[in-house]
């Protein structure tokens, strides 16, 4: 089944705004939010939970005449010199209830450490993507396990970034981008019209390609600067504390515990990377998405990130974009094979246990595709 025709028109002038037209009046969509179409999702037992917990949902898939005003972001979002100063306007507020930091003691300046957050599953449903009207993914469904590490991978171009953008809510801010399905962490849509936009991108953090640290912020401001980012005021303890201990599940405080004030732009490529993981942790994230995180980087580097993902499994989900299939199976536990075959878009050929994906695929394109023979 495909989804209905697509609703959206898309402003001519595409390049700064553009504007979704369907039938009835609702709230309007908060800045920057998804063009969303209309889809015939699979009803899952999850889904349904989610359902009674989100009553809105049902209203956003089957939206009638909302007028939605995306503002066009500065591309690339995979430069995070770019993405962060996007959001930025979105993020000024604290986006928990008081209750969740405690009680506001941060606010009031006591200093408690952050909650650490549970272990989440993220699930994503029928999802479907489009640049204009080309659409690049196609009902896409995975489950990535909680407190695991989930790989994609498959050739270039077959849609794994736009997929993990859509993960966290990022790909809503390409200018003409749209999507249909939904995304469930622990069974709550990181999409519900009730749900702040800056909530998803905390929960659901991510590390890109290439390290983009503010090179001339200090180390130890880098780490927090997602808390500056989301207006939370900590005291200097609780800073102190989750410098440190977001550093050493990064990997990298030993390295640099004695130059914390020195600029982030002045670390190796490698330290770089896990200055970056660091600056997601500090925010307690729930999953983590990793686009190609080593691509950039020497083998030792490469090792050492490696290293710190199976450590930071235990207490966030993460899932990793790679086209290196050897670190797909050091570090994944489950794997999903993207492809889209010439002029089709992509969708997901196989998933599963990543021994067995490399092992004994039951598709042969995966057994061909995982041996090095296309891609
Ligand atoms: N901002 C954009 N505008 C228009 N089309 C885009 C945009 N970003 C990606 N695409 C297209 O969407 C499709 C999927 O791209 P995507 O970057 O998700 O692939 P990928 O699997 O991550 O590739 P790679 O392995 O090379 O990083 C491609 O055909 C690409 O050209
Ligand atoms: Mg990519």
């Amino acid at each position: 089944m495909d989804e209905p025709t697509k609703p959206i028109s898309t402003a001519s002038s595409a390049r700064t705004r553009s504007t979704v037209t369907s039938k009835k009046p609702t709230a309007p969509r908060p800045k920057g939010a998804a063009q969303r179409k209309p889809t015939a999702s699979a009803t899952t037992t999850a889904t349904a939970a989610a359902r009674k917990t989100t009553p809105k949902r049902a209203s956003l898939a089957t939206a009638g005449a909302v007028q939605v005003s995306v503002e066009a972001p500065p591309a690339p979002v995979d430069d995070m010199t770019t993405a962060v100063p996007t959001i930025t306007g979105v993020m000024k507020r604290p986006e928990l209830p008081e209750t969740q930091w405690k009680g506001g003691e941060l606010a009031s300046n006591t200093p408690p450490p952050l909650p650490d957050a549970p272990l989440a599953v993220l699930q994503a449903n029928s999802i479907s993507a489009w640049f204009g009207d080309r659409k690049v993914l196609d009902r896409v469904d995975l489950t990535m396990e909680a407190g695991k590490v989930t790989a994609l991978i498959g050739p270039s171009g077959c849609g794994k970034s736009t997929f993990l953008r859509i993960l966290n809510r990022m790909h809503e801010m390409i200018p003409s981008a749209s999507l249909a399905g939904e995304v469930l962490l622990d069974g709550v849509d990181i999409y519900d019209a009730n749900r702040r936009l800056t909530q998803a991108r905390r929960d659901i953090g991510m590390v890109f390609q290439k390290p983009n640290p503010f090179p001339a912020m200090s180390i130890y401001d880098n780490v927090i600067a997602g808390l500056k980012l989301t207006g939370i005021s900590a005291s200097r303890d609780t800073k102190d504390q989750l410098v440190e201990s977001s550093l050493t599940k990064a990997g990298l405080w030993k390295e640099v515990r004695d130059r914390l004030r020195q600029p982030g732009g002045g670390l190796s490529g490698g330290q770089q990377q896990r200055l970056c993981i660091a600056r997601s942790l500090a925010v307690r994230p729930r999953v983590l998405l990793m686009d190609e995180p080593c691509s950039a980087l020497d083998p030792t580097s490469t090792r050492v990130i490696e290293e710190t993902m199976l450590e930071l499994a235990k207490e966030v989900t993460i899932v990793i974009v790679t086209h290196n299939m050897q670190q797909a199976q050091r570090v994944s536990d489950n794997c999903a094979f993207f492809l889209a075959s010439l002029g089709t878009p992509g969708a997901i050929v196989e998933q599963g246990d990543t021994a067995v994906m490399f092992s004994d695929p039951t598709d042969p394109r995966t057994l061909d595709y995982v041996n090095g023979r296309f891609g």
